[in-house]
């Protein structure tokens, strides 16, 4: 038997191949955890900013150099056929899901003139719509486990900026957080999002070096966040110890909206 906050628990993490999802599935795998690897892709992302000599698949990281086992199961969160047969396969693999992540997403660049109508469906459907559909597939599950969902939204999704689908779908995210912990209270399942500031993974290759200044300015503690730290507070609320807490929009952001008195 694994030890730790979660162990022997399944964790559904989405987008955990690279960046801020394979720090929470290496977090969950050091608490004693199952982690499946739900992403489109198995390899890592080599970001040309960050993570540049990352190369093993986050399963066999967290499997060989955690307390945790995890297993990778190629799933499209914008895609609800793609995540029903992911939540099936993890449910027959391991009997059910104690915790979901909602972390996966994209951000394109663009504003409201060179952002194509493609471009706005394929974000919202990452973003927004695949948080929806883990979620409502792996409810029933929960349920039944009295699991947790922890979803990752972002600073943008308080004050914008990032692109208009981005900004939207994650004011969407931040609000459904909200309305999901209403409904699934009662149920034992509590519901929180984390909203990250500048984290250094792959997906901050689309800045300019203008853009992390400004970046830098907005950050009070000095350093940029890892996906550890991300990492950290989803164990966190996913455990035990934050029981009574559901609906809550926690900043992991090194006092980014604290500018904004949000
Ligand atoms: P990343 O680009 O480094 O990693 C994202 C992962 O999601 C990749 O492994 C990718 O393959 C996967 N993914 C993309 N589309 C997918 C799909 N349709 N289905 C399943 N997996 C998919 O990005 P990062 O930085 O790790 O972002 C993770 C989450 O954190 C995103 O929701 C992002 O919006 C959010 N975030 C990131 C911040 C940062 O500073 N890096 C700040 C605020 C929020």
């Amino acid at each position: 038997m694994a030890a730790g906050r979660h162990a022997d628990r399944t964790v559904i993490v989405t987008g955990a191949a690279s960046g801020i999802g394979r720090g929470i599935a290496r977090r969950f795998g050091e608490e004693g955890a199952t982690v499946v690897v739900a992403d489109v892709r198995r390899e890592p992302k080599q970001g040309e900013r960050y993570d540049t000599d990352v190369t093993r698949p986050t399963d066999e990281l967290v499997a060989s150099e955690t307390d945790g086992d995890a297993t990778f199961v190629e799933t499209d969160v914008g895609d609800p056929e793609s995540v029903e047969t992911m939540v099936e396969a993890t449910v027959e693999a391991y009997g059910g899901v104690d915790v979901l992540v909602n972390n996966a997403g994209i951000q394109i660049e663009g504003d409201s003139q060179t952002t194509t109508l493609e471009e706005w469906e394929r974000s919202i459907a990452v973003d927004l719509s695949g948080a929806f559909y883990c979620a409502k597939y792996a409810i029933p599950h929960l349920v039944e486990s009295g699991g947790q969902i922890v979803n990752v939204g972002s600073v943008r999704g308080f004050e914008g900026g990032g692109g208009p689908p981005y900004a939207a779908a994650k004011g969407g995210v931040v609000n459904m957080t909200r309305d999901l912990a209403m409904e699934l209270g009662d149920d034992g399942v509590r519901v929180n999002c984390i909203n990250p500031g500048y984290i250094e993974t792959p997906l901050q290759d689309i800045n300019t070096d203008e853009d992390v200044e400004k970046s830098r300015e907005q950050t009070l503690v000095p350093r940029f966040g890892t996906p550890e730290d991300v990492g950290d507070a989803a164990v966190f609320l996913a455990s035990d110890e934050a029981g009574f807490v559901t609906g809550a929009n926690l900043p992991v952001d090194g006092g980014w909206l604290a500018h904004s008195g949000l």
